[in-house]
């Protein structure tokens, strides 16, 4: 089979996509498929095969800090984001019969890719245009997801043009302290800010609003923050959950990437039968309301009292060799070369 692996991309998670596609590749069971390449670089344009080469020996992404001033970081929905795709692309495109997106983040995680393969008729691992769509959005999957009977964590939502009109006071009384502020579009922590005064509060909505235009300011929920992987199309299955022990003051970029002592991942999750079991039925049944297919992670928290609250879904969630999603599953039995596998088998059912 001819596999196209896509990755990079003009979003600010580029780098983090450049690690999973590069331990995809090594991995990938070459006598089975043909890969070919296809790099997105951060202006948005397309370089197949040989070309693209030069994106997977990038700088590792715990060199580079965020630089909110570097242009082609953040992405606004409504900008101007064309991809360049040349005739040389569209032609190797033709001739695959699946594609790996591994793409993070804005193009990439939230329907638009998924769009363009449909169009042209390649099957993709991973979900549809809708639940990429909906799962990329932090705000239409929380109203999905309540409206399921699934917890979700207290939040408001607010459109850019908005902004002069929040109270800080009548936030605070809402959803006490601290408070999250986040770009409602966005992956890897990005633009995310914790909140715990009003002056705070300002920095965070004008940093988020360099990510998005729209915001959600959600409630600080106190509990493990445990993660479970997905994996499937109709009928999913669920990993063993596994728990993020941030040790900063939360799981942000920088924990995630930059500063390795930032967080502890524990695989398994030590957690009781029962708890487990709850967690894993949570997630698969997050999965299918918000139709995803393939693959996902979802992020909880667990609070003291036994509840979870459901914080989200990556669709395309990080996948290098020492990713929670893969993780989860070597942890489940099926090892990083197999979980490839099934995905490219799910996305040709
Ligand atoms: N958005 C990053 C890649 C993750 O969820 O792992
Ligand atoms: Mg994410």
């Amino acid at each position: 089979k001819k596999v196209g692996i896509i990755f990079g991309g003009k979003s600010s998670e580029h780098e983090v996509s450049l690690q999973s596609a590069k331990n995809i590749v090594e991995a990938i069971d070459k006598d089975k498929y043909e890969v070919t390449l296809i790099g997105i670089d951060k202006d948005g344009s397309w370089h197949i095969n040989d070309e693209s080469q030069y994106l997977l020996h990038a700088e590792d992404p715990k060199l580079i800090s965020l630089n909110k001033t570097n242009e082609g970081v953040a992405i606004v929905p409504g900008q101007s984001q064309n991809q360049v795709l040349n005739m040389s692309t569209k032609a190797s495109l033709d001739q695959l019969d699946v594609v790996f997106p591994i793409l993070h983040g804005t193009l990439g995680e939230d329907g638009s890719i998924q769009g363009m393969l449909r169009i042209a008729n390649i099957p993709y691992v991973g979900t549809n245009v809708l639940g990429s769509a909906v799962c990329m959005d932090k705000d239409l999957t929380k109203r999905l997801l309540r409206d399921a009977g699934i917890g979700v964590a207290k939040w408001h939502t607010y459109k850019k043009h908005q902004k002069e009109h929040i109270s800080y006071a009548e936030v605070e009384q809402d959803l006490g302290l601290p408070f999250f502020v986040k770009p409602a579009n966005q992956g890897s922590s990005v633009g995310v800010s914790k909140v715990r005064n009003e002056e705070e509060f300002q920095t965070a909505m004008d940093e988020a609003f360099l990510y998005d235009t729209k915001v959600i300011i959600e409630e600080g929920i106190e509990g493990r923050e445990i993660e479970c992987s997905v994996l499937g199309n109709a009928e999913p299955e669920a990993s063993v959950p596994g728990e993020i022990l941030p040790q900063g003051d939360f799981y942000s970029y920088e924990t995630k990437y930059i500063d390795e002592s930032g967080a502890r991942l524990e695989i398994p999750a030590s957690l009781d039968q029962d708890t487990e079991a709850r967690i894993r039925q949570t997630a698969i049944e997050s999965f299918q309301v918000l139709e995803c297919e393939g693959l996902s992670r979802v992020d909880v928290f667990l609070k003291d009292n036994g509840e979870i609250i459901v914080n989200e879904i990556n669709t395309l969630p990080g996948f290098t060799k020492i990713s929670m999603y893969p993780k989860l599953w070597e942890a489940s039995g099926i090892s990083y070369p197999n979980l490839i596998d099934r995905l490219i088998e799910l996305a040709l059912e």
